[in-house]
């Protein structure tokens, strides 16, 4: 292990020079920052619903903790404080920042009536991010359904039904943001609130709407979400394909990081099968699951339980994935063909319980990524796919209890961060894998779902004071100064640029994924991430002539 690292600091020392060409910045979510839950025209999301109806779920966590201080309702107050919080982000110089629309602002009641001042908000938001050169990326479903899609028809158990207004939704957002965002997220991590929402769970995992039922509930709601992505990928390339938007869907995948060569097969099908019962069917060139997964079990996913789809919703989904949009939190060693003695991964106090930090991963599933979408994406070039590191960070217990002055100094996340920008920069410059965007979770402690008794932001929120007043902590200064004169390989739009003409082109659905012969991203033709990446791409200027092509693929 102590070799291991001396060559990493080496290797770091030695490409010092050639800071990665990235868009960096900050991740959130409309729930978990927002506040204003009911302010100008917003109805209530599930989370909303599951607050006011059962609140006292959440005090009974309150027993010494700060929970109690917190305000669900209020969060970390974003809503009235979004100038604050895009010059905060302009003052660390970062160049991309992803937030995501609470589709009950803009349609309260799940569909129906547009409410206009939802709307203001995000378009003042884009402008004010566009302003101070920061890169909007929208998320257009972060867990928060309007609670009025659950009341009217189940939301997501019902198929037809929820496809037909989130595509109503997708629509108005396209219509009024499309010519200014150019990088779109559909739906964030599915198989948590599929799993949580919908799916059998123990009591304390329950998360609204709280429809824990059958097993096949949690399969029929990830299968929804992949063909509701679909479908609005299908209608923003039909219906507005002068803006030229780019989607994907984020997943949180674990990284098993493999032990021995014997072990890199059956690691890479772990940790790739993670993504590929979403991803699969959206990069596949049938729009079907790679048939592999079907005798896959891992976490989340037994691969015998996926539902068929049929030739129609097949039709919809395949080609729309244009980039690879992973957050990464976790990792774990694999030896399980080998079984040759695994390393410790050292996991702190302060960590929150499911994360196992291993921040020198980003290395390897990165390329993993790239390597397996490579053949299957438009977009790839050089055969790898781009990537966005959509959310990655570190949860600290032990922060909430704390003085600011803790909070602050959070030497743990420091270096955490430290890790993981080691790692990025022999990603890209090294591997010459092109992740072109890395998104730092999160730029504001908040809400975590059920709780607040795990902070998560670069920046701490007075929240127990309920003075919601921000502090810039250490682990920030240290990641704006590594990104310190890094390029945004990505153009700007302009702001406040005119919504489209909403008149219905008559423009085919657009192209699938590339012809490629591929049909599966087949985990075992990747070869080892631990590896050196030599047979990738030659030197630097390989690298930079790369790079060039694909940000121009993207812009
Ligand atoms: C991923 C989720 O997208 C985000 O909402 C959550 O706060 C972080 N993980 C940390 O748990």
């Amino acid at each position: 292990m102590k070799l291991a690292a001396v060559a990493v600091v080496a290797a770091t020392a030695a490409v010092a020079q050639n800071i990665p060409s990235i868009a960096w910045g900050f991740a959130s979510s409309a729930y978990q920052v927002e506040g204003a839950w009911n302010v100008d025209g917003k109805g209530p999301s599930v989370w909303d619903h599951w607050f006011l109806n059962n609140h006292s779920l959440v005090a009974s966590k309150g027993a010494g903790n700060p929970i109690a201080a917190g305000d669900v309702f209020k969060t970390a107050g974003h809503y009235d404080r979004m100038k604050e919080d895009v010059a905060l982000m302009a003052s660390f110089k970062s160049s991309m920042y992803r937030f995501s629309v609470a589709w009950s602002r803009i349609f309260p009641q799940c569909n129906g009536q547009v409410n206009q001042k939802g709307i203001d908000f995000y378009s003042r938001l884009i402008d004010e991010l566009l302003n101070a050169g920061i890169q909007p990326v929208l998320t257009m479903y972060h867990w928060d359904t309007p609670q009025a899609c659950e009341d009217q028809y189940g939301s997501l158990l019902n198929r037809d039904m929820f496809i037909r207004d989130f595509t109503s939704y997708a629509d108005v957002l396209y219509a009024n943001f499309g010519s200014r965002v150019k990088y779109w997220l559909t739906f964030n991590e599915p198989a948590a609130y599929c799993g949580r929402g919908f799916g059998p769970v123990s009591d304390a995992y329950i998360w609204p709407p709280g429809k824990n039922g059958r097993e096949s509930d949690k399969y029929n709601c990830i299968a929804t979400t992949s063909i509701a992505h679909g479908a609005v990928v299908q209608l923003a390339r039909s219906k507005y394909p002068q803006y030229e938007m780019k989607f994907s869907m984020p997943l949180i995948i674990a990284y098993y990081i493999p032990v021995a060569p014997a072990d890199v097969e059956q690691a890479n099908i772990n940790t790739l099968s993670q993504g590929d019962w979403l991803w699969g069917s959206l990069a596949s060139a049938d729009g079907d699951y790679p048939a592999y997964l079907k005798t896959v079990k891992t976490g989340d996913m037994d691969g015998s339980l996926l539902p068929a789809f049929t030739a129609a919703e097949k039709a919809t989904m395949k080609g729309t994935l244009d980039y690879v949009a992973l957050n990464y939190y976790s990792a774990q060693y694999f030896n399980g063909v080998s079984g040759q003695s695994a390393p410790t991964l050292t996991i702190k106090a302060d960590q929150v319980p499911w994360q196992s930090a291993y921040p020198g991963g980003i290395r390897g599933i990165t390329q993993l990524m790239a390597r397996s979408y490579g053949p299957l994406l438009a977009s790839s070039v050089g055969g790898l796919a781009p990537v966005m590191v959509s959310e990655c960070g570190y949860g600290s217990i032990s922060e909430a209890f704390g003085p600011i002055s803790q909070s602050v100094n959070d030497v743990d996340r420091q270096a955490f961060f430290e890790g993981i920008t080691a790692g990025l920069q022999l990603a890209v410059v090294e591997d010459k894998t092109p992740v072109f965007g890395f998104l730092a979770w999160s730029l504001l402690d908040n809400l975590e779902w059920l709780t607040f008794d795990q902070t998560w932001g670069l920046v701490h929120v007075d929240q127990q004071g309920g003075t919601l007043e921000r502090t810039v902590k250490q682990s920030a200064n240290k990641l704006a100064a590594f990104f310190a004169g890094s390029k945004s390989p990505i153009a700007l739009a302009q702001p406040g640029s005119k919504p489209a003409n909403s008149t219905v082109s008559s423009s085919a659905p657009a192209a699938t994924a590339s012809g490629a012969a591929v049909t599966t991203a087949n985990p075992t033709a990747t070869g080892s991430p631990s590896k050196s990446s030599s047979s990738i791409a030659t030197g630097y200027s390989v690298a930079v002539a790369l790079f060039s092509a694909f940000a121009l693929m993207l812009v």
